[in-house]
């Protein structure tokens, strides 16, 4: 018979897992030195008789970014790399600006699900499930409403107001990644071969020509 602290411990463990994605730490913190050259997963810690407060913030989330580029939308994050103390707690935070228009083209985050939060505008949001079913959830969300896209799910954003949207988004890794579906696709250095992609695509030279010149 199972022993009757089996099921709390497995519980427990789900648990742990689901408060962070990332390795959990082994003590209080380990600010990330970002100019070690050793290399391993995540960052080194800075000897801890250097670490100051100023490790531990970040400043300028109250700033829209700049949303005038073809998409129309601007990310400014606090991850490992601008937030140093972030290094093994396994979380980060952004804001996403969109311009009148703007979309946040298909893209997944590799390492973490992401919590989103209007707080100004209309947006549509959606993500789409793996194979075999690729499920589109897709929804339109106003100031105030939250939404997930779970780790690694391709997802997007599009601004359907009036005027500007942002919203402010928390991941839970401390580097969760970008792969924009179309960069990685047809913008790729060096580029994936065409007849790859015309293969892939079940179209001809002209309109994968036509894509890569989108991403170069
Ligand atoms: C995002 O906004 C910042 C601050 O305005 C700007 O420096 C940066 O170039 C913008 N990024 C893009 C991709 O437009
Ligand atoms: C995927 O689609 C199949 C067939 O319609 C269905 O039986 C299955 O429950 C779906 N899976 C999910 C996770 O929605």
């Amino acid at each position: 018979m199972a022993s009757p602290f089996l099921l709390p411990a497995v519980l427990a463990l789900a648990f742990a897992q689901a408060l962070a994605y990332d390795p959990t730490p082994l003590q209080d913190f380990c600010v990330a030195d970002l100019k070690s050259n050793i290399f391993i997963n995540g960052y080194p810690c800075k000897n801890p008789k250097t670490v100051t407060v100023e490790d531990f913030s970040f400043s300028g989330l109250n700033i829209p970014g700049n949303t005038k580029n073809k998409f129309g939308f601007n990310v400014t994050i606090a991850n490992v790399m601008t937030l140093p103390g972030l290094n093994t707690l396994g979380v980060s935070i952004a804001r996403i600006d969109y311009a009148p228009h703007g979309v946040v083209p298909p893209h997944t985050h590799p390492r973490g699900t992401e919590f989103l939060t209007v707080i100004e505008g209309t947006l549509i949001a959606g993500f789409v499930t793996s194979n075999p079913n690729n499920t589109l959830y897709q929804q339109i969300l106003h100031p105030g409403d939250v939404t997930v896209f779970p780790i690694g799910m391709i997802h997007f954003q599009l601004n359907i107001g009036k005027g500007p949207a942002v919203a402010i988004v928390g991941l839970n890794s401390q580097n969760p990644g970008f792969i924009f579906i179309g960069d990685a696709v047809f913008g790729s250095k060096p580029p994936i071969p065409v007849q790859v992609l015309e293969k892939s695509f079940q179209v001809g030279p002209n309109v994968i020509q036509e894509l890569l010149a989108q991403f170069k």
